[in-house]
C-alpha cells in the first residue's frame, strides 16, 4: 500500500531564512518527479519562491475569507501567489496563538473549500507521551477536524504527526515510536473514510539527513515534515533523496 502513496517532503522555514537563502533554494533545489518537494516559506518570500521548481506551501492562513483580521493570511491571496499546500495547526501556532482544536478545524475546512491542501499537523507534548497518552492526544486533535469538516476531509489532506516533545529539540521518535503512531492514526481514519488508506503521514520532528531513510522506510510513513533541516540546502535535498 506505501507505494500507492507519492512520497511528500515539506521544508517549514518557520521565522528564518532571507531572501538570499530563499535565491540559493530557487537556483538548487531540484524537484524530483517520484516525490512532492514542498518548500513552506514565510508568506514575505512567496513571490520569490515562485521561481523555483518546487511546490509551493503557506505555514498559516486565517480561517476567514476576508475582512478586518490584521496581519492574517486570506486562502485567496495564497492562492494568487501559486500556494498549493498550507501548514495548519503547528504545535508553535497551537502555543504562541492560541490556536484551538476548533479553529484548527475551521483552518482546515477554509484550505479545502479554497482547493488547497492542508498539512494538518497533530502531536502530543512530553507529558502526554510519558503518560501513555500519546495516541488518545492525537485522536482528539483528529477527531475536531472530523467534526468541523465531516470524512471527505481525509480525501484531500495531509497529516504530520510531530511530537512536541522532538520539535527543534534534537530528540526524534525512534522510527518505531514513529510507526507505532502512524499506524494508529491509518487505523482510525480508515475507520472514518475507507479512501484514507491512501492520505499521506508524515512525520515531522528533528528530521535530519542521517535519520531520515530509517523513518521514511517505515510502512505508514510517507514522508516528512522538516523545520531545521530544512534550512540547508545539501541536508533538505539529502533528505529528499531518502523519501524518493
Ligand atoms: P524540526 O521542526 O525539524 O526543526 O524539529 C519540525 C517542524 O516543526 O515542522
Amino acid at each position: 500500500m506505501k507505494n500507492s502513496r507519492k512520497p511528500m517532503v515539506a521544508g517549514n522555514w518557520k521565522m528564518n531564512g532571507s531572501l538570499a537563502l530563499l535565491q540559493t533554494f530557487v537556483k538548487g533545489l531540484h524537484a524530483i518527479t517520484t516525490l512532492d518537494t514542498v518548500l513552506c516559506v514565510p508568506a514575505p518570500y512567496l513571490a520569490a519562491a515562485g521561481k523555483g521548481t518546487f511546490i509551493l506551501g503557506a505555514q498559516d492562513c486565517s480561517q476567514f475569507e476576508s475582512g478586518a483580521h490584521t496581519g492574517d493570511l486570506a486562502l485567496s491571496m495564497l492562492t494568487e501567489f501559486g500556494v498549493e499546500y498550507v501548514i495548519v495547526g503547528h504545535s508553535e501556532r497551537r502555543q504562541d496563538h492560541s490556536e484551538s482544536n476548533l479553529v484548527v478545524a475551521q483552518k482546515v475546512q477554509s484550505v479545502l473549500k479554497a482547493g488547497l491542501t492542508p498539512i494538518l499537523c497533530v502531536g502530543e507534548p512530553l507529558e502526554v507521551r510519558e503518560a501513555g497518552q500519546a495516541n488518545e492526544f492525537v485522536f482528539e486533535q483528529l477527531n475536531a477536524v472530523l467534526g468541523v469538516c465531516g470524512k471527505t476531509f481525509l480525501d484531500n489532506c495531509v497529516i504530520a504527526y510531530e511530537p512536541i516533545w522532538a520539535i527543534g529539540t534534537g530528540k526524534t521518535a525512534s522510527p518505531e515510536q514513529a510507526q507505532d503512531v502512524h499506524k494508529y492514526i491509518r487505523q482510525e481514519i480508515v475507520k472514518w473514510n475507507e479512501n484514507a488508506s491512501a492520505t499521506r503521514l508524515l512525520y515531522g520532528g528533528s528530521v535530519n539527513a542521517g535519520n531520515a531513510e530509517a523513518l521514511f522506510a517505515k510502512e505508514d510513513i510517507d514522508g516528512g515534515l522538516i523545520g531545521g533541516a530544512s534550512l540547508k540546502l545539501e541536508d533538505f535535498t539529502a533528505i529528499c533523496n531518502a523519501a524518493k
